[in-house]
């Protein structure tokens, strides 16, 4: 029995599964016809692709990748507040229909760093902060991964001391209660919540302290040492995520303090041992970026106080990014939403290189060659 090329694309369209896609591609590389057998194997009914598309109802669902994260960062409101906007309560109501993997969160969950703010203050917070985020992703069963933010516990040292000692101790409190386990599978966590590392799903999660500009000397040889450790190097894909960025991209966020000090060294430490994306949150405003080998995705606030990107006319908004990831590729796929208004970004619309005080972030689709001269001169 003969079968012609459009028959077979015909087939081929409503057909999923490995096994048809094979005898499908031996037709059409033999030129052959189809043997009973194969006739018979091409007519059965096959399972359906695996495609799937979870999300919120009536919101655009992005097809999902062999790993879905979505990543939140900056929920917080003013100083002491145990309450969140409703773009957060909002946003945590819908993750579960994302069905995502794993939950990551860039910092500023709380909103500490204010000395005058009581231990019993402090402690409401992150009650607040368990009632409206954690409790409902633990109920979920989603794992929560998370980098400790400026107004979470500070690292800040003054005068060889620890500024906000009692925020780092109330937030290392609330972390190491049983109670409040976030669901990862840890490879190290003998520093956490500050800094540790965690795999799932064939990554290997990477979070250090960038609750300020600087990283202790112990601080970097462990992250080389988890970095160039066989558990981080045989996983498919390596992710780190810290609060400050890199590189400078928001209005009234381009000065020193606001990003981390050598952020080349950074870089290249985090090249060396192949670290696909950095995550980072503080700055308010979302921006698909990438420099050299990493990407970065620099997350707007979900919280109070979206800014402006570097040259950008746009308004602030807030946002969630869903990440899609293909392990074999390693790829990532962003969906990114502007919570205020729930459509999509588009990434398009925002600039194609932002240049900070401390250097330059390309928009991750446009590479260097592409700029125009006058780009370059930005
Ligand atoms: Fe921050």
């Amino acid at each position: 029995m003969g079968v012609s090329r459009r028959q077979l694309l015909i087939a081929g369209g409503t057909l999923g599964g490995l096994g048809a896609t094979s005898l499908l591609h031996q037709v059409f590389s033999q030129n052959k016809a189809l043997s009973p057998q194969e006739s018979v194997a091409l007519n059965a009914p096959v399972a359906q692709s695996p495609i799937s598309s979870p999300a919120p109802k009536g919101l655009t669902a992005p097809v999902r990748g062999d790993v879905r994260i979505v990543v939140i960062s900056d929920l917080n409101s003013q100083y002491g507040s145990t309450t969140y906007e409703k773009e957060v309560d909002q946003a945590i109501a819908f993750i579960p229909d994302w069905q995502p993997d794993l939950v990551l969160c860039g910092g500023d969950m709380v909103a500490g760093q204010k000395n005058s703010l009581t231990s019993d203050q402090i402690s409401a917070m992150w009650e607040g902060f368990d009632q409206h985020i954690a409790a409902p992703l633990r109920q979920a069963k989603i794992p929560l991964g998370f980098t400790i933010g400026n107004h979470d516990g500070s690292g800040a040292i003054i005068q060889g001391k620890m500024r906000f000692q009692k925020d780092r101790d109330l937030a290392s409190n609330y972390w190491n209660n049983p109670r409040h386990n976030p669901g990862l599978t840890f490879v190290d966590k003998a520093k956490f919540p500050f800094y540790y590392s965690f795999s799932q799903n064939n990554i290997f999660y990477l979070v250090w302290d960038a609750s300020t500009d600087r990283l202790s000397e112990e601080q970097l040889s462990w992250v080389e040492k988890s970095l160039a450790s066989a558990t981080a190097q045989s996983a498919k894909m390596r992710i780190a995520i810290g609060h400050l960025p890199l590189y400078a991209v928001a209005i009234g966020r381009n000065t020193a303090g606001n990003v981390l000090a050598n952020p080349d060294k950074l870089r290249t430490l985090l090249e060396k041992y192949h670290v696909h994306t950095y995550i980072s949150g503080h700055h308010h405003a979302y921006f698909p970026g990438k420099r050299g080998e990493l990407e970065l995705l620099q997350t707007g606030a979900l919280g109070s106080g979206p800014r402006k990107l570097i040259n950008s006319q746009q308004q602030p908004f807030k946002t969630l990014t869903v990440v899609d990831i293909n392990l074999n590729a390693e790829s990532t796929i962003y969906t990114t939403y502007n919570m205020n208004n729930l459509s999509v970004v588009d990434s398009q619309m925002l600039p194609r290189i932002v240049v900070g005080y401390n250097g330059w972030v390309l928009r991750r689709d446009v590479n260097w060659e592409d700029l125009t001269p006058q780009e370059r001169k930005t």
